[in-house]
């Protein structure tokens, strides 16, 4: 299995097996899709990845993470997307959406705006808070809002805002789906016994607290065309004491895979905290043990996710069998060319002729001729 090779994902064909992850720019205003989106994922086309996913996408209003999140919670939406889609489309690249519900995360301040509950100076420039559900009503940290357990009626709400989030989404020409259940959002605050606390038919043990998840993934799957392929996003572990393991991951996975989901990817963290939070020390690849152990034990395919920075380190995973899929996050953000210039490196495209001809033209002149600066 080779970095470059194509990837069949029931009747999609990735160019090869590289993927944007989900990446919220909280840049929506009413949940719309804007230019700024256009342009961030469209250089991550026009560089040649091959599986781009636009960011967590709410599925209802209450569901955002902050204000600048983007939504399908209304036909509205519908267009806004359709432009990201039609262009990530039109540059080779499979156009991919994440569907969420934030849950007890739901109503915070933008990352670079302080990461917590919305405050004062949020309210005095416009950004209301807003009433925020969850499994149980514990906060998601000190100062946060306290969610409203959800009743287990609600529940069905949400399960049908998922599936009319998902015939959006496919009209919109978004061709491959992703379910969020990872980072502390709502379906993962489902499944981990940390912040599910519930004592009806959604909580308790493991089969009770994958409820969610599986009614979720049944709706999206009946929602979204038979022949495209349906990802799941999980945290693999939760990293706390008492809480969510891999080998929950595992039975999670084989259930899903009954269900029609294709991908599992393979996140971990955030229970509680920010997105992501854990103990464990971030570093190269270190969520690959993770897929690779899923991919073995549950027998669907894994994306791997998490500090793969470099095109050697990412074939060596997909050549030892830890997963199917490398996403790259925000090494893109930082170089959105990374796959043109792997495959360059990697002595595949040495004329340049994957890169658009806009461009590529002019680089492969230029490259063979000796005129650059060097020390
Ligand atoms: C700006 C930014 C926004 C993110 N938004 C999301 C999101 O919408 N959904 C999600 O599941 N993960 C989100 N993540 C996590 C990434 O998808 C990815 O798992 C993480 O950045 C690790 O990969 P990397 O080391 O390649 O960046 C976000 C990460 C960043 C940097």
């Amino acid at each position: 299995m080779k970095l470059f090779e194509e990837v069949h994902l029931r009747n999609i064909v990735s160019r090869n097996r590289l993927v944007v992850p989900p990446m919220c720019q909280y840049s929506a205003h009413e949940g719309f899709a804007n230019d700024w989106h256009l342009v961030h994922l469209g250089r991550f086309a026009t560089g040649g990845m091959g599986i781009i996913f636009a960011e967590a996408t709410a599925v209802e209003k209450r569901g955002r993470i902050t204000h600048g999140d983007l939504g399908l919670w209304s036909d509205e939406h519908i267009e806004s997307h359709s432009k990201l889609a039609h262009f990530i489309n039109l540059h080779g690249a499979v156009p991919a959406i994440q569907l969420g519900h934030a849950g007890r995360k739901a109503s915070m301040q933008r990352p670079w705006a302080g990461n917590g509950p919305l405050d004062d100076v949020d309210i005095s420039s416009g950004d209301m808070p807003w009433e925020i559900v969850g499994p149980s009503d514990e906060a998601v940290s000190e100062g946060f809002i306290k969610p409203t357990p959800l009743e287990t009626n609600d529940i069905s709400d949400i399960v049908d805002a998922f599936s009319s989030a998902t015939h959006r989404a496919y009209q919109a020409g978004y061709r491959a789906l992703e379910i969020h259940g990872a980072h502390g959002y709502l379906i993962h605050s489902f499944l981990s016994p940390l912040s599910n606390h519930r004592n009806d038919k959604y909580g308790g043990d493991l089969k009770g607290r994958m409820r969610l998840a599986l009614e979720v993934t049944e709706a999206v799957r009946g929602a979204w065309p038979v022949e495209l392929p349906l990802f799941f996003r999980v945290s693999s572990v939760d990293d706390v004491d008492g809480g969510w393991t891999l080998n929950d991951t595992v039975s999670l996975a084989s259930e899903l895979k009954t269900l029609g989901v294709d991908v599992i990817d393979c996140s971990s963290g955030g229970i509680s905290g920010s997105a992501t939070a854990a103990r464990t020390k971030r570093q190269a690849g270190y969520q690959v043990p993770f897929a690779k152990k899923i991919r073995e034990e549950a027998g669907l395919m894994t994306q791997a996710v998490g500090l793969i920075t470099n095109p050697t380190q990412a074939s060596t995973i997909l050549k030892s069998g830890s997963a199917d899929l490398i996403a790259v996050g925000r090494e893109v953000l930082d170089n959105p060319t990374w796959a043109l210039h792997a495959a360059r490196q990697m002595g595949l495209d040495e004329s340049m002729e994957s890169w658009p001809q806009q461009y590529g033209w002019w680089l492969s002149r230029r490259a063979k001729s000796s005129i650059l600066y060097s020390e």
